[in-house]
């Protein structure tokens, strides 16, 4: 298990250059299986969870060569009857997101068997809305042993609202209707980039596809897809994550390759609490001169601020002068990062899905854990901030989604070392 460790505090200065979207990748990748036709994936990132897909993918019959230019070339490579139908527990306990190969391998092949993901370190998660979208769609499902089997001779459009927008429920049922028989209207969909991205990259496939980054989205179903080539949008996360950080450090640093509209929640509110943001054909500028304003903050599907940014605003917050009221409207249990922080100077009192910040408090770096992938950037950029040594445990969840993260913040001044553990 290796560990960051960090010197500091550092003014974070320079330009970075965001990564592809871990969360665009994974249905993109998924959205693979729709076809017996290569399909060609810019701007992929190197992340843990990527790879975590592809080998599942790789075990459902196909194969996923990375080429010269950095792109991945997915192509089926065994008939999927010579390979498994299904998503084992081990894989997708790991990584939640497997469960969206569960839409496209029930449309394209009728069937499907894949492990109920459980919850995680955020909240339970469940994914009935994947399930009841396919049922509208005329599948059957069944739950046993842990795993969710599917069935469908050819899947029917239909009229579907969601409970509540879910982003890779909506990316499930969505590439599921790509191939159903008729048009589906599905209401209440998840608004964000990400599902834009993989309605671009399934049009680009063949689909028709129109609506996507409204609430609803209407498919005309289509008997098959082929060959694509696509580029994946950059993700905001990572993005957000060192813009947050210059903010934090009183820094200037330039984000290029980065969409605006896309930033836009994160970017305004960076505005609101005293930083200057600018933007042009050179990329996203965050600098911050002066104080830091405290600003209270609710979490909420996009086009409101994002969860995934949340533990890093936090870390933001303890920086700034006044109260930050903190609200986490999406997930029950992302407020791990808060002790943490604690530990290291910061005035946080949680209750419930709410947290009270109290800044600016002056932070000391210490050891600390990482318990989930955003909390993890969030104490990374603490240890940035803070006066002296940080050590920051189980950064593999910070390998889940974080390109190369040690190498961008050295490259805008950071002191951060990756101390590698070998295994007992
Ligand atoms: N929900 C249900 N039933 C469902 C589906 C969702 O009750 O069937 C609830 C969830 O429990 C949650 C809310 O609906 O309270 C929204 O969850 P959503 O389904 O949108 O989350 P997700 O699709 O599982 C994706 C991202 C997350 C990100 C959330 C919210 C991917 C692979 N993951 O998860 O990313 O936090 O949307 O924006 O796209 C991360 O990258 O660190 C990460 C956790």
């Amino acid at each position: 298990m290796d560990k960051f460790h960090i010197v500091g505090p550092t003014r974070l200065a320079g330009r970075v250059r965001a990564s592809g979207a871990k969360n665009a990748a994974l249905p993109a990748l998924a959205a693979t299986l729709l076809t017996e036709e290569p399909v060609e994936l810019h701007r992929v990132p190197r992340v843990r969870d990527i790879r975590t897909l592809c080998r599942l993918l790789v075990h459902l019959g196909m194969s996923c060569d990375e080429r010269e230019d950095g792109a991945l070339v997915l192509r089926r490579d065994k008939p999927i009857e010579a390979s498994a139908d299904e998503a084992p527990y081990d894989l997708v306990k790991t990584m939640r997101a497997s469960v969206l190969v569960l839409g496209p391998l029930l449309a394209r092949y009728g069937h499907a068997r894949v492990s109920l993901p459980g919850g995680c370190a955020i909240g339970v998660r469940p994914i009935d809305q994947h399930l009841k979208g396919l049922e509208a769609l005329g599948a059957e499902v069944r739950l046993s042993h842990g795993y969710v089997e599917t069935r469908a001779d050819r899947l029917r459009g239909a009229r579907f609202r969601f409970d509540m927008p879910t982003v890779t429920g909506t990316e499930n049922v969505l590439m599921a209707a790509a191939l159903a028989e008729g048009t589906t209207v599905l209401e209440n969909c998840a608004r964000e980039p990400e599902v834009v991205d993989l309605a671009n990259l399934l049009n680009a496939m063949g689909a028709r596809i129109s609506g996507a980054g409204e609430e609803t989205i209407v498919i005309d179903g289509v008997r098959g897809l082929g060959a694509a080539r696509h580029d994946i949008i950059a993700d905001r996360i990572e993005g957000g994550t060192y813009l947050i950080g210059a903010a934090m450090t009183r820094g200037d640093v330039t984000l290029e390759g980065a969409s605006t509209a896309d930033l836009a929640p994160l970017l305004d509110k960076l505005a609101e609490i005293g930083a200057t943001v600018e933007t042009g054909p050179e990329g996203i500028r965050v600098r911050v001169d002066g104080d830091l304003q405290a600003s209270d903050l609710d979490t909420a599907p996009h086009p409101g601020f994002p969860t995934d940014l949340q533990a890093q605003y936090m870390a933001l917050m303890t920086q700034a002068h006044g109260v930050a009221t903190i609200r986490e409207t999406i997930f029950e249990n992302r407020f791990q990062h808060a002790p943490e922080l604690m530990r290291m100077g910061a005035d946080i009192r949680v209750d419930g899905n709410g947290a009270r910040v109290h800044g600016p408090t002056p932070l000391t770096g210490a050891g600390v854990m990482a318990t989930d992938l955003r909390a993890s950037a969030c104490l990374v950029l603490a240890g940035v901030a803070a006066e002296g040594e940080t050590v920051v445990d189980r950064i593999y969840h910070l390998e889940r989604g974080y390109e190369s993260m040690e190498l961008k913040l050295q490259s805008l001044g950071a002191r951060v070392a990756r101390w590698v553990v070998p295994a007992a």
